[in-house]
């Protein structure tokens, strides 16, 4: 049996990656706040503990906006941490597991975005990513860095049900039609890491459901599914003034990742339904 340990094991990625491997049998330890911050040298501790054969850094600073103003806390958290978690498991002797995001790229590509194509962030958020790649690679030789776009699963708060729940009250919504990315589900990421961490070909990868679409078209098809009928208006991404600057065009070339794990990778379409049917047998 193998044994992995979970850091931000609480957080949406963090649960569906503790339900994948238990039911694959692993003994899974997950740590997260308050009980563990990864930012402090306590995690050290660990170090008592017997050795796991694999650990999955999940933990993160994630909210974009705030980000802006936390500068330090979003570089602690997601470098910081990332670099002891890294400078952990390497002690250990086992490999680490660190994700990234698409907004690590300025969005001015208009293809997919590949793993060797120049990151540029527009964002703090984004700065303290990539700041967090080069710590982990640095660390531990052998991690995997899986960048991922645009993230949704069980409990979180993501933008799928920000907008079911705005639905709710709301009259018409606007959603953005030029803002394009590769929707993905931490169910198909968790399936993802599994699969990587079989292959023990370490790297650098593009992390995501298949395909591209816009935020209006993302939204469209989940209000339709879920029978929804407060209109969508779709309209440019400029009317929405937020602290954090987004790329304009970050969908992600998962042809790698795909090509390595020998996993058909489900489109952004068919992972939605998925998603939105096992919501509805939650909520039951
Ligand atoms: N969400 C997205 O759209 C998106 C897009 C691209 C990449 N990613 C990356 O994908 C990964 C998973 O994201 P997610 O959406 O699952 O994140 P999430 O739901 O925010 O989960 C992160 C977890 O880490 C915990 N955490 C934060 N600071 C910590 C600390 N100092 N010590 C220990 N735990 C701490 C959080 O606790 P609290 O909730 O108490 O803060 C939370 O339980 C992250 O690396 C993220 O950067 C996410």
């Amino acid at each position: 049996m193998q044994r992995i340990v979970i850091f931000g094991h609480k957080g949406q990625l963090g649960k569906d990656l503790v339900k994948l491997f238990q039911k694959a049998g692993c003994e899974v330890v997950g740590y997260d706040l308050p009980e563990l911050d990864v930012t402090t040298p306590e995690i050290y501790k660990l170090l008592d503990d017997p050795a796991p054969d694999l650990v999955i850094n999940s933990s993160a600073y994630t909210n974009v906006d705030l980000a802006e103003r936390e500068i330090d806390k979003a570089f602690l958290v997601n470098e910081v941490g990332a670099r002891r978690i890294a400078d952990l498991s390497n002690q250990w002797g086992a490999p680490v597991v660190y994700y990234s995001t698409d907004y690590v790229f300025d969005g001015m590509q208009r293809k997919p975005y590949r793993e060797d194509d120049i990151p540029n962030p527009l964002s703090v958020y984004g700065r303290s990513k990539l700041a967090g790649e080069k710590a982990v690679e640095n660390y531990n030789p052998r991690y995997y860095i899986l960048r991922t776009a645009w993230l949704y699963g069980p409990g979180g708060n993501n933008f799928i049900e920000k907008m079911i729940s705005r639905a709710q009250t709301a009259e018409r919504l606007e959603v953005s039609n030029d803002e394009m990315g590769s929707p993905t589900y931490t169910w198909d990421l968790a399936q993802m890491t599994m699969k990587i961490v079989e292959t023990k070909r370490y790297g650098l990868y593009h992390a995501t459901n298949s395909g591209e679409c816009s935020r209006y078209q993302w939204i469209k098809a989940c209000f339709e599914h879920l029978n929804i009928s407060t209109p969508i208006i779709p309209c440019s991404r400029t009317k929405f003034v937020l602290p954090a600057q987004r790329p304009a065009y970050s969908a992600m070339d998962n042809r790698k990742i795909m090509t390595t794990i020998g996993w058909t990778i489900p489109s952004w379409r068919e992972a939605l339904l998925h998603y939105l049917n096992r919501r509805g047998e939650d909520n039951k």
